[in-house]
Order: C-alpha cells, then sequence, then structure tokens
C-alpha cells in the first residue's frame, strides 16, 4: 500500500460515465496504487451529493485553483479543455479525456506551449487506439508515411452533428458515413473520434489534417464497436490492426475503454513539459 503522503492528488472535472468509473476506482483502489481524490468538478453537483464526500466537491471550476492536485482529469466535454485547459497546465499535469478538441490547431498550439512553459505534462490516453506507442516511434524516426483509422460502430452509438445520421433503421446494414481528415471529422463527431483524436496527436508530423479517418455505421455491430488502424511506413511497410471492443447498446464508449484510462491515469506521474500519450 502507498503511503498516504506520497500519493499523487487527482482532480476529476466531469461526472458522466468515464467520471464516476473514476471517482469509484480511486475511492476503492487507490490508496493501494497511490492516487487519493483532491476534488471533484461537475456542471451539476447536486449529481455529487450521494458519492462524493462534501469536502472534496468544487461548486465553481474555477476554483480549481484553491485546491492542490497533482493531475487534473477532463472527462465531460471539449469545451472544457479549450476554456480550461492552458490553465489546469499551469497548476497541475493534464490528463485530457477529451482529445478531439485539439482538432482546432489554435487550442492544440496553446496547450503545448503550455505544457512546455510549466514544464508540466498533457496527457492524451490511447482510448481505443492499438499500437499507439509504435505509431509514435515512427512519427518521430520520421517512417510514418500515413495513417488511417476506421471506426464502426452501430448507429445508436454515434453521436454526431451537421445531420450526418438523422435517420436510419434496424437490420440497414453498413454505411460509411465520412471519409477524411480528422480534422474534418472531430467537429462533426467530438465524442465518438477520441481515438482518432489521440492518434493524430501522436503522428504529429501528419496531424489532425494529415491522418485518415472513417467512420461506419452498421447495424450488425449491436455488442460491440470495431477500431481498424493502418499505419503505412517507407518501401511497402504496413500494420493493420483490428480492435473489437465489446460495447452496450447505444453507448458511445466501450467497456474496455474504462480500463484503459485507468491504466492511463495510472501513468500520469509527470514526464516534464511534453505531450504524453499514455
Ligand atoms: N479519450 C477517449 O478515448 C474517450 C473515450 C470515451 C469518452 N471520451 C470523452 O470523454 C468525455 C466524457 O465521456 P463520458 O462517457 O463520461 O461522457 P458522459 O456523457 O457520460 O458525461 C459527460 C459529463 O460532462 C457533462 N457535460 C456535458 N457537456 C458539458 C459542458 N459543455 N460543460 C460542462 N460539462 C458538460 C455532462 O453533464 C456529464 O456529466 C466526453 O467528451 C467523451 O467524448 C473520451
Amino acid at each position: 500500500m502507498a503511503d498516504r503522503a506520497s500519493s499523487l492528488k487527482i482532480g476529476i472535472v466531469g461526472y458522466g460515465h468515464l467520471g464516476q468509473f473514476l471517482i469509484e476506482k480511486i475511492q476503492k483502489e487507490g490508496p493501494e496504487v497511490g492516487l487519493q481524490l483532491a476534488y471533484v468538478w461537475n456542471r451539476n453537483p447536486e449529481k455529487l451529493k450521494d458519492s462524493v464526500p462534501k469536502d472534496l466537491i468544487l461548486n465553481d471550476i474555477s476554483d480549481f485553483t484553491h485546491r492542490d492536485a497533482n493531475v487534473i482529469v477532463e472527462v465531460c466535454h471539449p469545451q472544457i479543455v479549450k476554456d480550461f485547459g492552458a490553465k489546469f497546465l499551469s497548476h497541475a499535469h493534464f490528463l485530457v479525456g477529451s482529445p478531439s478538441a485539439l482538432s482546432e490547431p489554435q487550442l492544440e498550439q496553446e496547450l503545448r506551449t503550455a505544457a512546455k512553459h510549466h514544464g508540466r505534462t498533457l496527457y492524451i490516453p490511447s482510448g481505443a487506439l492499438w499500437g499507439g506507442q509504435d505509431i509514435q516511434r515512427m512519427n518521430d524516426n520520421g517512417t510514418l508515411k500515413a495513417l488511417s483509422i476506421r471506426m464502426s460502430k452501430h448507429p445508436s452509438c454515434f453521436r454526431l452533428t451537421g445531420g450526418l445520421l438523422t435517420d436510419w433503421t434496424e437490420g440497414e446494414g453498413r454505411c460509411v458515413l465520412f471519409h477524411g481528415s480528422v480534422a474534418e471529422l472531430c467537429p462533426i463527431a467530438p465524442n465518438n473520434v477520441n481515438t482518432m483524436a489521440a492518434a493524430a496527436i501522436t503522428a504529429s508530423k501528419l496531424g489532425f489534417h494529415g491522418v485518415t479517418g472513417e467512420i461506419v455505421s452498421d447495424t450488425a455491430l449491436a455488442d460491440y464497436h470495431i477500431v481498424e488502424v493502418e499505419a503505412t511506413g517507407p518501401d511497402g511497410f504496413t500494420v493493420k490492426t483490428v480492435r473489437k471492443n465489446p460495447s452496450k447498446l447505444g453507448a458511445v464508449t466501450g467497456n474496455a475503454t474504462y480500463n484503459s484510462f485507468w491504466s492511463s491515469l495510472l501513468v500520469c506521474r509527470g514526464h516534464g513539459g511534453t505531450v504524453y500519450l499514455c
């Protein structure tokens, strides 16, 4: 069991599916792995009162500056990343649960600069991305020529803007909803393509405009999501992976992604002023 004095204090911003999962895990398993809850903020603080001790509830998000946290975890909405990301990095390491926000080039630059300036780490959870470390290595040594990611889900699992999926019927089968750059896709599907955003941040030399994303609606996928990644290197080098992630019907997040997030949080112990896939 880790010493409480040396355990990392974690501020959680957002109390949806992921936030609730992480808070429960920290409350149950935190002492064993050296994590403790510093505070929790939710847009509606009423939702916290039965599960979070009163003194750990933050009523106003701006008050995070008066609390002590080593790591701030955003698990609510890209807008919060935009409004508070750089401020969070001026106080703590920042695990960004909604990396699709970084498809705005100005915000990505702002957060990279803030991390470097404050010597704190901007952590990108790998989520449902398989092989992220290998992609990062190819990016860093200049051999990554192309990267494409296809996500296929039951239509009830998509939350899309712009009228891309207004109507569907059970049994209609497979339909490609979008194929293009991850930069174009993020604003259309901000809640569905965080894995692609993580890939685009990792493959920084290709970036959001250079990484290709495709989303596919398939009524046959009632029990799982599929994430396919294809990385291309020089002289015909290619790697293709297919990840089947069991999920509840209508769920944005596949079951294995929750544990993936927990594993990511365990890595957040400070990697300098960098952007770090975890
Ligand atoms: N990185 C990944 O691999 C990955 C995986 C799953 C989900 N996510 C992202 O993490 C975030 C949380 O996911 P979830 O499954 O817990 O979602 P959720 O919908 O269950 O919870 C979101 C929470 O944020 C709140 N919220 C929504 N909009 C808000 C806003 N504008 N300002 C403040 N609060 C707001 C909601 O009230 C809710 O409490 C989402 O942005 C989601 O897209 C990322």
